[in-house]
């Protein structure tokens, strides 16, 4: 085999440890991501509780460790105590984020109880909107103090004796945009949330922050907006959010600069870090603050919603059905946030059920896995660990974000175990012999290569649930300096290995 890549990955190019948090994911009461998605009683696989299993299933088999809720747009109008309680004396109210109706029959405690049988933590929002600093800091006292309090015995009575403990907390959500209910400055919002924060913390002192940073790039007060709020919230908050989303629209776009798109969210990550740092540097903090990008997906913004979905229950919204090439964007995106996991320490795939969303259900029937389920799945799964450093020397393709190389990597050690995922991704159609050069590790056995490729306008469907699938090859394959592996066009991969050491998983 010719090789026409050069992969280059060494032990001791470090960029970070990834957080255990980086690949979580996101439930907002929209569309049907609630209502016939999680939670639809009268299902015939529903359980006691109302809840779907085939979902809970899928998403176990995810492994999802975090999920923010319960918005989104959709928080910045909720007001929490609606959700709590006997569900027949819940309030039915109009939802402005989405021009919906929402029944309350799903709320916090609700949530918390579906995250625990599906195994996640929850991060939740609250609202800066129309709410409150009281409303906040009420919901964390209601969490997560342990009694003896009106809300802390509110909780108990409701049936959870013990606080959630929630850790986790969204201080609003995309503040900056004129679609948000009581969207504001950054100076308001940048007071406001300070304010908040403080309250928050003082009855929950564990707790950690999110201040709602830019929410895209195409915001014009992107990043003047993160530099200001920072200013205003620096010592208190933890993380600063960062939100951003990519779509293909036939009509005007070309699809090497649709595939590269991965390259837009470096540039926007970077330059949100040196904002941070700017402020950092303003402020003479000791303290680097740390990124959420807790809303990022494939979102093509051009389909239009169904009509007759106004003030409607649980309308269909945004059930974007996803193709091979939005998978492999995808893998290209959750690469670069490997990339930056010295400071991304929390990630939200947006959404998780129905709405924008890897798991998509039918109301009273079936379910299906998206084609990007499974480049989610492969991050849930192995990036874990530290973040390496990847080379890559290959050819180069023209686009609008500049030249781009044909190959997307990106590698997670993991030092206590001696495991090597390298993951790959190329862009083209060519195929890439790529070889590959691992420095500085003990000696390494490839025991995995996972790999998802297909026509790039392949999708899954509900009668063909798995048609394009990740597929898994087990290898008991010694690694040399020098060996070349084949990396087809258009095509995403796992290469799994190990040190050949005792307690090493596979030996
Ligand atoms: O995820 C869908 C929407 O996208 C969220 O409600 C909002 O925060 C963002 O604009």
């Amino acid at each position: 085999m010719e090789k026409n890549a050069v992969l280059t990955v060494e032990k001791q190019q470090k960029i970070g440890k990834i957080s255990k948090n980086l690949f979580g994911s996101f439930i907002e009461h929209m569309g049907r991501a609630i209502y016939t998605g999680i939670y639809e009683p009268g299902h015939p696989l529903a359980d006691e509780d109302g809840f779907r299993q085939d979902v809970i299933a899928l998403v176990k088999e995810l492994q999802v460790p975090l999920v923010r809720y319960p918005g989104g747009n959709f928080v910045s109008g909720y007001r929490w105590r609606d959700g709590i309680g006997p569900r027949e004396s819940r309030p039915r109210r109009l939802e402005l984020a989405w021009r919906s109706i929402e029944t309350n029959q799903v709320g916090m405690d609700d949530f918390a109880l579906w995250a625990e049988k599906v195994g996640c933590d929850v991060m939740p929002a609250v609202n800066l909107g129309t709410g409150q600093p009281q409303d906040a800091a009420d919901l964390v006292e209601y969490c997560n103090f342990q009694g003896g309090t009106e809300l802390s015995d509110l909780r108990r009575k409701n049936g959870k004796e013990n606080p959630y403990g929630f850790q986790y907390w969204c201080i609003g959500n995309e503040m900056d945009g004129d679609w948000q209910m009581c969207h504001m400055t950054s100076q308001e919002y940048g007071r406001k949330a300070h304010e908040t924060i403080k309250m928050m913390k003082w009855i929950d002192p564990s707790i950690k922050v999110t201040v709602a940073g830019s929410s895209g790039v195409s915001n014009k007060t992107y990043p003047e907006w993160d530099r200001i709020v920072l200013e205003h919230t620096y010592d208190e908050a933890d993380y600063l959010s960062l939100h951003q989303y990519y779509g293909f629209n036939p009509q005007s776009d070309r699809e090497v600069d649709y595939l590269h798109a991965y390259l837009d969210l470096e540039d926007f990550i970077h330059s949100i870090i040196s904002t941070a740092d700017y402020v950092k540097a303003y402020k003479r903090s000791k303290k680097t603050m740390m990124l959420a990008l807790d809303e990022w997906n494939i979102w093509h913004m051009h389909l239009p919603n169904p009509p007759g979905s106004d003030w409607s229950i649980a309308p269909s919204l945004l059930e974007n059905s996803y193709d091979v090439k939005d998978a492999l964007l995808f893998s290209g995106l959750m690469m670069t946030m490997m990339h930056h996991a010295d400071r991304i320490k929390i990630g939200c795939l947006a959404q998780l059920v129905n709405v924008i969303a890897p798991i998509m259900t039918r109301p009273g029937g079936g379910i299906l896995r998206q084609t990007i389920f499974y480049p989610y799945q492969a991050a849930c799964f192995y990036a874990k660990g530290i973040s390496l450093q990847t080379n890559i020397i290959c050819e180069k393709v023209e686009t609008k974000y500049g030249d781009a190389p044909l190959l997307c990597c990106a590698a997670a050690y993991q030092e206590e175990t001696g495991e090597l995922n390298l993951f790959l991704l190329n862009t083209s159609e060519k195929t890439l012999y790529t070889e590959f050069k691992l420095r500085d590790f003990e000696q390494l056995t490839m025991v995995e290569h996972h790999c998802f490729s297909g026509n790039l306008s392949d999708k899954n469907t509900l009668e063909q649930s798995q048609h394009t699938a990740m597929s898994c090859l087990k290898k008991t394959q010694r690694y040399e300096e020098g060996c070349i592996q084949k990396i087809d066009g258009y095509s995403f991969h796992v290469f799994r290995f190990t040190e050949n050491r005792k307690e090493s998983l596979f030996f």
